[in-house]
């Protein structure tokens, strides 16, 4: 009797201690800030450690209510950590292992044509299936769902296009049980070299029991990142560099998604050349259209990249738009994770700082109040130009092929090969045309065959065998 009283108690006690402790978060936050939230709520908040920039701390609840509400006028955030060692830890500057990347311009033709295929149409289509979910907050079942419904959206684009060099995959999360969604194009040429853009798809309320269809923040930014894909998918892209594009789990509550996929990259060693952020892409409310955030976490080379991108693309003509810089004064949003662990990060955002949509984060944020997709289109073309710049098309090079490795001829429309080593096989015949564009693809099995190409135009070609080895052969032929 005396024992399971006992027993009662201790669990008793454990839950109670539980449900208090499940009430605090670790974060990390900018120093002078949190001094600031120290005074409003001295007796909810433990300021752990603090260097010149951030400081870790202890907060309830209520404080990061608070800090979210103050977002507005004042422009706080914070940064959730999942225990006080990972909000300690944090508070040591990274090291930037920034990779060196050509940040040139040289596809315009290329660039153009996919500038002409955006479709605002598009983007307001995914815009209004997200806000469909009512609030898509992090715990709740409709968040979840939101993400498995994007990647079945984004398989279907890519079977439809027949790319089997594209792939999705669910990341699942330790801090939310929310997952986040990541499209992969596999690079041709330096598939180690990654170029990625992002957003995040949950949504908050605050007061927390009014509803967040969280239409510009931020279904436009999933819904722009979308109709980005369905246009390098109409135009057959295949970068040289690899592409991910990202959409995160639980940004409002302290970019949780973003921050776990970032640190994996970083301990696993990723080489990501470039971060873009596309976080409220639909509402105009400032004199130019595009702002470029230049807070010091962000990478400068990145920035000057994106502007120079916007003089050269969209200073006149049909595609044409404006530009600004602003700030957030804080990690507002996920490229400030990727910052984090030393990788150059941007963040072009839909007005200057305080003139943005006054209704995010409430029941009002709906398509309607955005009315169209204007802004979003912009946002679309920038992402575009940036991806296709950033990550190349794909290198040809006929350097690489041996006389002696590969007999091909061309004969009736149709293509003969044969590997004079037969220790391997031909895994994979990819063809081009001259603009670089992949016009076939097939996998094989073999050391010989043919391949019959009646459909084609007459023309120049490009033909790349892949061997079972890795090794890849390339040869010209001309079709007539
Ligand atoms: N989309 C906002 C960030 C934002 C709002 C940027 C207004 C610029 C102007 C984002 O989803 C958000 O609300 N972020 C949180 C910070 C996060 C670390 C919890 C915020 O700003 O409170
Ligand atoms: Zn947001």
């Amino acid at each position: 009797m005396k024992k399971s009283i006992t027993l009662i108690l201790i669990l008793l006690l454990t839950a109670v201690s539980f449900a208090q402790d499940s009430k605090f978060i670790y974060a990390t936050m900018d120093a002078a800030d949190a001094v600031y939230f120290k005074t409003l709520h001295p007796d909810e908040m433990t300021i752990l450690a603090s260097n010149d920039y951030q400081a870790a701390v202890f907060i309830s609840e209520e404080v990061t209510h608070s800090i979210h509400d103050n977002v507005t006028t004042h422009g706080p955030g914070y940064i959730f950590r999942s225990s006080k060692e990972k909000a300690l830890e944090a508070l040591e500057r990274v090291e930037p292992k920034k990779l060196l990347i050509d940040y040139t311009i040289t596809e315009d033709a290329f660039v153009n044509e996919c500038l002409d295929l955006v479709d605002g149409q598009k983007i307001e289509d995914v815009i209004r299936v997200l806000e469909d979910y009512g609030t898509r907050y992090h715990t709740r079942p409709q968040a979840e769902q939101a993400v498995l419904d994007l990647q079945t959206r984004w398989d279907n684009m890519i079977s439809a296009a027949g790319r089997t060099d594209i792939h999705t995959r669910i990341f699942t999360h330790v801090n939310t049980p929310m997952p986040s969604v990541i499209l992969t194009i596999d690079g041709a040429n330096t598939p180690d070299e990654f170029v990625i853009i992002g957003g995040h798809i949950d949504s908050t309320a605050s007061p927390s029991d009014d509803d967040a269809p969280g239409a510009d923040d931020d279904a436009s930014g999933i819904a722009t990142l979308t109709e980005m894909v369905r246009v390098l998918l109409a135009k057959n892209f295949v970068p040289n560099r690899t592409i991910e594009v990202m959409a995160f789990a639980a940004e409002e509550v302290g970019l949780v998604g973003s921050d776990e996929i970032a640190a994996k990259y970083a301990v696993d060693g990723v080489d990501v050349a470039a971060y873009v952020q596309f976080d409220m892409t639909a509402y105009k409310g400032s004199a130019e259209d595009i702002y470029i955030t230049t807070d010091p976490y962000n990478s400068t080379e990145l920035n000057d990249f994106l502007m120079e991108l916007m003089d050269h693309y969209n200073g006149s003509g049909a595609h044409a738009f404006t530009y600004g810089t602003t700030i957030c004064n804080y990690g507002c949003s996920d490229h400030a994770s990727w910052a984090n662990y030393g990788y150059n990060a941007a963040f072009p955002f839909e007005a200057a700082f305080g003139e943005h949509n006054p209704n995010i984060h409430r029941a009002g944020d709906t398509f309607a109040f955005l009315n169209n997709t204007d802004h979003a289109v912009k946002f679309a073309k920038l992402g575009l130009e940036f991806l296709i710049e950033a990550a190349k098309p794909q290198i040809l090079s006929v350097e690489d092929f041996s006389e002696l490795a590969m007999n091909i001829y061309v004969k009736n429309k149709t293509l003969n090969y044969q590997l004079k080593n037969t220790a391997s096989n031909v895994k994979q015949l990819e063809i081009f045309n001259v603009a670089g564009q992949k016009v076939f693809s097939d996998a094989l099995n073999n050391a010989s065959g043919e391949v019959k190409l009646e459909h084609f135009s007459q023309g120049f070609y490009i033909s790349k065998f892949v061997l079972e080895n890795g090794h890849s052969l390339t040869q010209k032929f001309i079709l007539n």
